[in-house]
């Protein structure tokens, strides 16, 4: 039985995802750094300085501590530019039915966002009342892939992690699922969601009837 379901923020409740591809994609452009869109599934998940490093790594560029400080504040300012106009619209399809479904029966909700962002998110989304609880980047140690963030927020909300489900679009999201010993869906391609339990392609197709019926 599910006891509790735990969203990660960015690419499975709105497209923010998006929003730190293209602002990644404005900081390797002017580094001259080769990036695109099948890079950039390895950083979903990962942690703002985390991919920075991945991304400097990839153009082979070494820089000190200072300027990889200012490059991860320039990456930030481009994508809070992006979140500045969020509203409730941007809620991605399916979503808010799912959450009003959740509520109905019952079942605790947690948010697990590896994103310093994710509070302003979900308050300009206005989904605050559909989340029990919220774990970001703030209240971790480790970043996804570590299962911590989910382990705590089934701690949070008091229920055993074999009884929870994760929602991920991340790779590093899913493992991080999976290590909890979590039930993982998986939002996006095949490949990409190869280690989910459920792989669907877009969060309209998350219904709790049929979350019941892959559930095991
Ligand atoms: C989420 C996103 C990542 C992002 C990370 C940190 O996990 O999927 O792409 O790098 O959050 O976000 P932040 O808003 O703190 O830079
Ligand atoms: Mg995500």
């Amino acid at each position: 039985e599910i006891k509790a379901i735990i969203f990660d923020l960015d690419g499975v409740i709105t497209d923010t995802a998006e929003y730190h591809y293209l602002a990644w994609k404005q900081l390797a452009d002017d580094l001259g750094i080769p990036f695109d869109r099948i890079f950039n599934e390895r950083l979903k998940g990962v942690s703002r300085m985390d991919s920075l490093q991945m991304i400097l790594d990839h153009g082979g560029i070494v820089l000190a501590e200072e300027e990889i400080e200012a490059l991860a504040h320039k990456k930030n300012e481009h994508y809070k530019t992006f979140i500045g106009k969020i509203t409730p619209d941007d809620l991605l399809p399916g979503i808010l039915p799912f959450l009003t479904q959740v509520r109905a029966a019952g079942i605790p909700t947690a948010l697990a966002s590896a994103s310093k962002n994710a509070r302003p998110v979900i308050r300009q989304l206005r989904i605050e009342s559909y989340l029990d609880t919220v774990v970001d980047a703030a209240s971790v140690e480790r970043g996804k892939p570590d299962p911590e963030i989910f382990l705590k927020a089934a701690q949070q909300l008091n229920v055993n992690p074999e009884q929870c489900v994760g929602i991920e679009d991340a790779e590093a999201g899913v493992k991080s699922i999976k290590t909890a010993g979590m039930f993982a869906v998986g939002v996006g391609t095949k490949t990409a969601m190869a280690e989910a339990d459920w792989i669907i392609d877009h969060p309209s197709q998350l219904t709790l009837e049929a979350l019941k019926s892959h559930y095991k």
